[in-house]
């Protein structure tokens, strides 16, 4: 499930000239990703594999990373972007069942992006907003002290709104 991405030439192009700079200094790896995140909006498979051709890393190696680090994503991201916290004090507030509810309304398994390219659903960890718990955001709107019900209006708003 989730949108497949098209990759252009001229993106590529570019990727390969980022590429070609950052080998001249040490831990190519790192801008790399970068660059690929934001010429592509995601580092998937596919551009994985550019990378781990021209820089000789596994692309074991370039997947942990992607995934590690929450400033990557494999696939592109949707108009919309739900976060829902699991950090610790989230969690025991609750904040699976309001993952549950949003995984439910948009039929998605938390880490991808509707079809339709409209919404990107996401856990994080603690947001710093322990005192609000349990949150999730909606573009970036912090929702504090919520629970199933506030994320079925946010979604009913976010497609209101449409
Ligand atoms: S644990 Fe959710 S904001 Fe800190």
């Amino acid at each position: 499930m989730g949108v497949k991405l098209v990759l252009k030439d001229e993106q590529v192009a570019e990727l390969m000239e980022c590429m070609k700079k950052h080998k001249q200094k040490p831990g190519p790896l790192m801008p790399t990703l970068h660059d690929a995140q934001r010429i592509f909006g995601c580092v998937p498979l596919e551009v994985q594999r550019i990378i781990s051709k021209e820089l000789g890393e596994t692309i074991s190696k370039i997947n942990g990373v992607v995934t590690f680090y929450s400033r990557f994503t494999i696939e592109p991201t949707g108009k919309h972007v739900i976060n829902v916290c699991l950090g610790t004090a989230c969690y025991v507030k609750g904040s699976q069942l309001i993952l549950d509810e949003f995984s439910n309304q948009l039929h998605l398994q938390p880490g991808h992006t509707s079809d339709d390219g409209e919404f990107t659903l996401g856990a994080t960890r603690c947001i710093g907003a322990c005192g609000l718990a349990p949150v999730f955001t909606v573009d970036g709107n912090v929702y504090g002290q919520a629970n199933p019900n506030m994320a079925k209006k946010a979604l009913a708003d976010l497609k209101a709104a449409k």
